[in-house]
C-alpha cells in the first residue's frame, strides 16, 4: 500500500460533492487525479473550460486516428497487422482478416485480447471451436494456437498484454456477479466442427516471440485435441452481456467500466446506459487530467455523446500531461440534458506507461483534432 499525503483541504468557492451541485453556472469543474481514478484527487472550479486553448506547439497533444483508412490492409497473419500504439507492456493493432487463415498463430509474447469491430466467423484453437462475431472480446491466453475462418470480412482491434496475462478487475462492494457474471463467459467446444477440421495435412504454426516470427511445420493439424479439462482457456465476452454500473446522481469515473486488467494497463468498455437524471449531477465526462495514465478510446458503435465529429472506427489518444474533457457541443447538450440515454459502445485502453504512436498510426491521424475544442461560439452561447 502506498501512503499518499492525503487530507481534505479546500479554498474559495467550491461544491462539497464532486461532479454535482457546482458553484454558479458557467463554472467548469476539473479533476486532478492520481493512480487513474483510484488515487487522491482534487476538484477545481474554473471560469473557463480547461480545453479552450487557442494554440498548441510541440509533440504532446490530443490525437485522433481514423482506423477506417487502414481498411485495405488485410493480412493473413495477425502479427503483420499494423501496430497503432505501443509501449513495453502492450501493443495495440488493427487487423483486417478477410480470408481463412491458412496457418495457425501462436503469440508467445503475451496474452492477446481481440475485440471484433466488424464481421464474424469461426475460431479454431487448442481448446476447440467457437463462433465469434461483432462486439465480442476474445481473450487468447499466451501461446494458444489458433486460426480464424471469417464468414464475412473481419476488422479486429487486437491488444497484446506483453509478457503478461489479462485478469478480471476487483469488483469490491458490488461483488463478483456485478457488471457481468463470470458465468456469461463462453469457451470453445470440442464439437463436430472441431473434429472435422482435424486432418493429416501439412500445417504451419507462426510463433511470435520477442516480436520475431518463427514457423514450425507439422505433418498434421496440431489442433487435434479430443478433450481437455482445466482452468486455462480461451474465453469470449460480448459487450451485450455487460450490465454497466451507473448512478442517476453521480457521473461514475471510467474505472467503473473496467472489463479486463493487466499489471500496467486496463481495458474498459462503455456500453449503452442512462445518462444521469438528477438535476445537480454532471451529465458528460468531467474535465480531468488523469496524470498517471495515457488514455486511448476506440469508438465501436452508437453516438459518442462526449465527442463531436468522431465516427465509428476512430481512435482518440489523450496522453497524460494536459486536461481533456467533453467537446463544446457535447458539453452544451449535457448541461441542457438533451439526452436521457447514450447508445455508445467504446473500448478504452488506459496505460500506466507512455504510449508511442507508430508510423501506421500517424499515417491516419487527423491533424485538426487538437483544435476540435475551439468552438468559441458554442461557449459564448452558454
Ligand atoms: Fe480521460
Amino acid at each position: 500500500m502506498r501512503n499518499w499525503i492525503r487530507f481534505p483541504a479546500a479554498q474559495g468557492t467550491h461544491s462539497k460533492q464532486a461532479h454535482a451541485d457546482f458553484p454558479p453556472e458557467g463554472v467548469y469543474e476539473r479533476e486532478i487525479g492520481r493512480s487513474g481514478f483510484f488515487g487522491p484527487a482534487t476538484h477545481l472550479h474554473h471560469k473557463h473550460p480547461p480545453t479552450s486553448w487557442i494554440a498548441w506547439e510541440g509533440e504532446l497533444r490530443p490525437r485522433a486516428f481514423d482506423l477506417n483508412q487502414l481498411g485495405g490492409t488485410a493480412t493473413a497473419n495477425p502479427f503483420q497487422a499494423p501496430i497503432i500504439l505501443k509501449n513495453a507492456h502492450c501493443q495495440y493493432r488493427l487487423w483486417r482478416c478477410c480470408e481463412p487463415m491458412l496457418s495457425l498463430a501462436r503469440n508467445a509474447d503475451g496474452d492477446d485480447l481481440l475485440f471484433i469491430h466488424d464481421g464474424g466467423g469461426e475460431l479454431f484453437c487448442d481448446y476447440g471451436h467457437l463462433v465469434v462475431g461483432k462486439g465480442d472480446y476474445v481473450l487468447l491466453p499466451r501461446s494458444t494456437m489458433w486460426r480464424l475462418v471469417p464468414d464475412s470480412p473481419m476488422t479486429i482491434l487486437m491488444i497484446e498484454a506483453t509478457n503478461e496475462a489479462y485478469q478480471l478487475p476487483e469488483k469490491g462492494i458490488v461483488g463478483a456477479q456485478a457488471i457481468f457474471d463470470p458465468a456469461v463467459l463462453q469457451t470453445p467446444q470440442i464439437n463436430a466442427a472441431f473434429i472435422a477440421q482435424q486432418d493429416e495435412e501439412k500445417w504451419q504454426v507462426i510463433i511470435k516471440r520477442h516480436n520475431k516470427l518463427s514457423v514450425v511445420t507439422y505433418p498434421f493439424n496440431p489442433l487435434d485435441a479430443i478433450g481437455w479439462h482445466g482452468e486455462v482457456c480461451v474465453v469470449k465476452l460480448n459487450w451485450r452481456d455487460i450490465r454497466p454500473l451507473m448512478s442517476h446522481r453521480y457521473h461514475l469515473p471510467p474505472s467503473a467500466h473496467t472489463t479486463f486488467v493487466a499489471p500496467r494497463f486496463v481495458i474498459c468498455t462503455f456500453v449503452p446506459r442512462p445518462i444521469e437524471s438528477d438535476p445537480g449531477a454532471l451529465k458528460v465526462p468531467f474535465y480531468h487530467n488523469n496524470d498517471d495514465y495515457d488514455e486511448v478510446l476506440f469508438y465501436h458503435e452508437g453516438d459518442f455523446f462526449s465527442r463531436d465529429n468522431i465516427e465509428r472506427g476512430m481512435v482518440t489518444f489523450h496522453p497524460a500531461g494536459f486536461t481533456h474533457g467533453p467537446h463544446p457541443k457535447a458539453l452544451k447538450a449535457g448541461m441542457t440534458h438533451q439526452k436521457a440515454f447514450t447508445d455508445e459502445v467504446a473500448v478504452m485502453l488506459d496505460t500506466r506507461d507512455a504510449l508511442e504512436v507508430t508510423d501506421a498510426g500517424s499515417s491516419v491521424e487527423d491533424p485538426g483534432y487538437v483544435y476540435s475544442w475551439c468552438n468559441r461560439d458554442e461557449e459564448n452561447n452558454e
